[in-house]
């Protein structure tokens, strides 16, 4: 059985997701299957970073994102790509740190104690296929350094299963 190792309150950011990215391989590495990977690297997360109240993915289909594996409170089921920081996320195709949720435009309120968000864009050779996103209950909670950390984490979920195991989102491209 799979446990979640705990790491040092003392590890500075950096090492903290070298640490958390060569448990994930460790983890997910053996199997192919994405639901499954996008599950235990929601939980992997939340589990081992401190101050997140929500992480998950959301999946694309067609237009819409879909909520997938996550750890946290109840969320929102499905938010139109280009709506909100997960459909900007998508749309943009780029990470996008949101220090204050209520000054971001658009932003969807699934869980009022939300403050600060960072949503990842998953991209399968360059196609959309969703969005890895975590929210803080902190203003500030996210920075440079959980980018490239967590662009690190999306990139190990997506290379974990061959091409033609992802979910079939090829309903519409997003040009
Ligand atoms: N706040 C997000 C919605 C998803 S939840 O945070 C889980 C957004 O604005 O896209």
């Amino acid at each position: 059985m799979n446990s979640v190792t705990p790491f040092s309150n003392q590890a500075s950011k950096t090492d903290l997701y070298r640490q958390i990215c060569e448990q994930l391989q460790q983890l997910i590495g053996g199997e192919r299957d994405f639901i499954a990977n996008a599950a235990n690297t929601a939980a992997l997360l939340f589990h081992s970073l401190q101050d997140v109240s929500w992480v998950g993915c959301y999946l694309r289909q067609g237009e819409d994102l879909v909520v997938g594996p996550f750890q946290g409170k109840p969320a929102c089921s499905r938010i139109p790509v280009g709506r909100g920081v997960c459909g900007s996320a998508a749309e943009s195709e780029e990470t996008v740190i949101v220090p204050n949720v209520s000054e971001f435009p658009g932003h969807i309120a699934c869980d009022p104690a939300s403050a600060s968000e960072i949503v990842v864009p998953l991209l399968n050779w360059g196609k959309l296929i969703g969005v890895l996103d975590i929210d803080s209950a902190s203003l500030n909670r996210f920075d440079e350094d959980d980018q490239e950390g967590l662009e690190s984490v999306a990139a190990i979920l997506l290379a974990s299963q061959p091409t033609d195991d992802l979910p079939d989102l090829s309903q519409t491209a997003i040009d």
